[in-house]
């Protein structure tokens, strides 16, 4: 077992498995951090921001460009995963059924899941869709929390705003992790908070190595 330090991030990082379908699952044998928002939120930047990386996960301009749950080993430590993000108008009806359903399968029966990070674009706040996402995380019982992007993006204010929409959103779903983050995977504000955030999390996994002498 790796040290739980920050330095957990810049650790060897490699990719596990691009999944289409439940049959193509890798093994559960690592805790799984799920990174999901909608389309465009920023979920394939957060993960190279928080992995001190620039191209380790594709990220695009064109929104809806991730298609499959992609898996990441964290140095034998945690599996992070990057999942097809929702809300993207132009994807057909059929792609849309197809990822919805791989997505909900997955969230409702996967055990080793020890956090969804439900990203909100801190320009637009929690939308529909994002309500949807945490009332399904409610039935999977699935620990979840709200992290805002592109803090960059917005004035203060708006920051402000955008927080206080995620705050009355957590307050309907009880289920909901209170703590909210905010970060910019371009100015890198809030990444290390995340990163303590996580490792924290992996702690309370990891079993109580023997005391000493
Ligand atoms: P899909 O996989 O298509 O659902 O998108 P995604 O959620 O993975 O978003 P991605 O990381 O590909 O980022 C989408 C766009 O937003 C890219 O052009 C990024 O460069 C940009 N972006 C992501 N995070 C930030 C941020 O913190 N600040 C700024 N200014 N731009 C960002
Ligand atoms: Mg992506």
């Amino acid at each position: 077992m790796n040290a739980l330090t920050p330095a957990l991030f810049s650790r060897d990082c490699q990719f596990i498995a691009g999944v289409t379908n439940l049959e193509q699952m890798p093994p559960m044998h690592l805790p799984e951090i799920v990174f999901c928002g909608r389309s465009n939120v920023g979920k394939s930047s957060l993960i190279n921001a928080l992995l001190h990386r620039k191209h380790l996960v594709r990220t695009s301009n064109t929104p809806g460009h991730t298609r499959q749950l992609n898996f990441f080993n964290l140095a034998d430590t945690a599996m992070l995963v990057d999942v097809p993000g929702y809300g993207y108008a132009k994807a057909s009806k059929a792609d849309i059924k197809r990822w919805q359903s791989l997505l909900f399968s997955y969230l409702r029966g996967r055990s080793q899941i020890a956090r969804v990070l439900v990203l909100i674009d801190a320009r637009q706040g929690v939308k529909p869709g994002d309500e949807e996402m945490m009332t399904l995380l409610d039935d999977a019982a699935q620990p979840y929390q709200l992290v805002l992007t592109k803090s960059d993006k917005v004035k203060s204010d708006e920051l402000e705003k955008a927080r206080t929409s995620v705050e009355r959103a957590i307050a309907k779903h009880p289920a909901a992790f209170p703590h909210t983050l905010a970060t910019s995977s371009e100015s890198k504000d809030g990444i290390e908070g995340l990163q303590e955030s996580l490792l924290e999390l992996l702690r309370t996994l990891a079993p109580t190595p023997p005391a000493a002498g």
